[in-house]
């Protein structure tokens, strides 16, 4: 995969319909409202939304925890825009910035979240992901991931559907196996576990927890 090539926000769909398709499909408020919930942000953190697309999460993440530090990073430049206009319109003051997962600095975040990134990138980049998002952490510092996780019956058929078809079976496929424990793991992440489940239309989307030792 060189820098240029990754899935963007809808797969084969247009970007500009992401959100509304989100909405429609995903019960959003449900699980951001989970994830807002689980992060439990306190003021002076520094948060970091990797794969962060159109912002939703982040915009919602600063109104909610105002004084905690932000930041978005996405390669996709449309998602970007997006992003910004979202922040403008909230009034609320978020750092966006252009890059893959994989190519995150050594940091010291208090805590990095994602959310339906995981699911469209190749096994590699998840390696190389949660690698990078580790040492993005400073020691205690929580991850939180939602994305689809394990597919189960009814949900497996939905989510071979519509995300499978969007965005394509190969990198999508190791997440219905059940695989994103195992690689947190792989990857030094401790106390990973599954936190909630929310059964949807496309699938069931689960939200992850871990923290780095
Ligand atoms: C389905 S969207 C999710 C956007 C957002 N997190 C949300 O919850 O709505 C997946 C995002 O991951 C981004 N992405 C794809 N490959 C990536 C990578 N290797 N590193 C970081 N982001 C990536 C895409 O550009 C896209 O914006």
């Amino acid at each position: 995969m060189t820098e240029a090539q990754y899935t963007p926000p809808l797969g084969t769909g247009d970007t500009a319909d992401y959100d509304r398709a989100i909405r429609r499909w995903t019960r959003e408020m449900r699980w951001r409202g989970a994830m807002l919930e689980l992060l439990a942000a306190r003021a002076g953190e520094t948060i970091l939304d990797i794969g962060c697309g159109t912002g939703s999460f982040a915009v919602m993440l600063k109104a909610a925890s105002p004084d905690a530090v932000v930041i978005g990073i996405d390669p996709d430049a449309e998602a970007l825009s997006i992003a910004r206009d979202k922040a403008q319109s909230a009034s609320v003051s978020i750092e966006w910035r252009q890059g893959f997962a994989r190519d995150l600095e050594a940091a010291a975040a208090d805590a990095v979240v994602s959310s339906l990134m995981f699911h469209q990138v190749p096994m590699a980049e998840k390696r190389a992901g949660l690698a990078a998002m580790h040492a993005a952490l400073r020691p205690g510092g929580r991850l939180l991931v939602a994305d689809y996780g394990k597919q189960a019956s009814l949900m497996r058929f939905l989510f071979r559907q519509t995300i499978q078809r969007l965005d394509g079976v190969e990198d999508t496929q190791p997440n219905a196996d059940g695989m994103l424990p195992g690689l947190m793991a792989e990857a030094g992440f401790d106390d990973v576990r599954e936190a909630r489940h929310v059964h949807t239309a496309t699938g069931t989307i689960t939200l992850f927890l871990a923290r780095r030792r």
